[in-house]
């Protein structure tokens, strides 16, 4: 018996028993996706190969990339979704992950390089953004969204260059790519950034700790006070810690924040979500 699972963005997985085995495979046959899966699997194959703490990551047994189809073969990994973990963890789990994480984004600016990345990549990436955004139906004439749009412009014209470590990210670090395994964490679905900086991997983790991203997709019932507690203890202790020790981060994270929310827009695909986005991106507007 195969289980088949509809991935989000135009990615399938299978899970497939094999002998005593059970592995993952993830394809994809989406002329777009054939190379980002790709990239996708040798990160997920680099970072297995580092040793951090409680972090793991399910091993790649075998990458197949054929002209029309790119498949990863994977680690099956027995596990829980974040709200099934954070609805029966305890504060002690919490505060592992948050080590976790801490440790593992440390790690990663250790082995980055400080560079000083030109406001042009961000200004082409927010054009590029902004072209997509007025395709999505539900964005097209929205006063809301012009303005949005209008004053994002302004902050990322008005940017000279970000100073940031450039080198290693996972690149789409939300809670629901994140496997729970007891005390272990795997990451998956890693992806490739227009800019390889650990900020992205916080501003992922924020765009669920301060925001609540990942609970918004979520169809089953769950316990959204318990969540808010949680996740609002998480995002205090990340944004504390790296305020007060970095200040590439201090400078950076809204300015980064504000380029991820609006590069969800054109994804989005129900009004609830837009309106959730739109608040979001006035706040932070209003902030920078
Ligand atoms: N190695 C694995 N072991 C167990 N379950 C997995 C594994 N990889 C993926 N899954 C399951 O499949 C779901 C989707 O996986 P993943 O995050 O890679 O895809 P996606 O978000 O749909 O993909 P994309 O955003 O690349 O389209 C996970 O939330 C998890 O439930
Ligand atoms: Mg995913």
């Amino acid at each position: 018996m195969n289980i088949e699972v509809k991935g989000h963005s135009g990615c399938q997985i299978d899970v497939v028993p094999e002998g005593q085995e059970i592995y993952v495979y993830k394809s994809t046959a989406a002329p777009k996706y054939l190379n980002r899966l790709l990239l996708q699997a040798e990160k997920q194959k680099a970072a297995g190969n580092v040793a951090y703490q409680h972090i793991r990551v399910p091993e790649v047994y075998e990458i197949v990339k054929e002209r029309d189809k790119t498949v990863i073969k994977m680690q099956y990994v027995y596990s829980k979704n974040f709200i099934e973990f954070f609805e029966q963890a305890g504060f002690e789990q919490i505060d592992y992950l948050i080590g976790a994480l801490k440790y593992f984004l440390e790690y990663e600016i250790d082995k980055c390089h400080m560079e000083d990345v030109p406001a042009t990549v961000f200004q082409s990436k927010f054009e590029e953004v902004k072209g997509k955004t007025l395709t999505n139906p539900l964005c097209q004439n929205d006063e809301e969204i012009t303005e949005i749009l209008d004053k994002a412009g302004k902050v990322f014209y008005a940017v000279d260059c970000l100073q940031i470590p450039v080198g290693l990210c996972h690149g789409d670090l939300t809670f629901s790519n994140v496997l729970f395994n007891g005390n272990n964490y795997y990451l998956i679905d890693f992806l490739d950034s227009f800019v390889e900086t650990p900020l992205q991997d916080i501003v992922k983790i924020r765009q669920d700790t301060r925001y609540y991203w990942s609970q918004l997709m979520y169809t089953k019932q769950y316990d959204a006070v318990r969540l808010r507690i949680v996740c609002d203890k998480i995002d205090r202790e990340i944004d504390s810690y790296f305020q007060e020790k970095y200040s590439w981060y201090a400078t950076n994270y809204k300015t980064m924040q504000l380029m991820n929310i609006m590069r969800i827009l054109p994804y989005a695909h129900e009004q609830r979500v837009v309106n959730y986005l739109k608040n979001i991106l006035k706040e932070l507007l209003h902030e920078i």
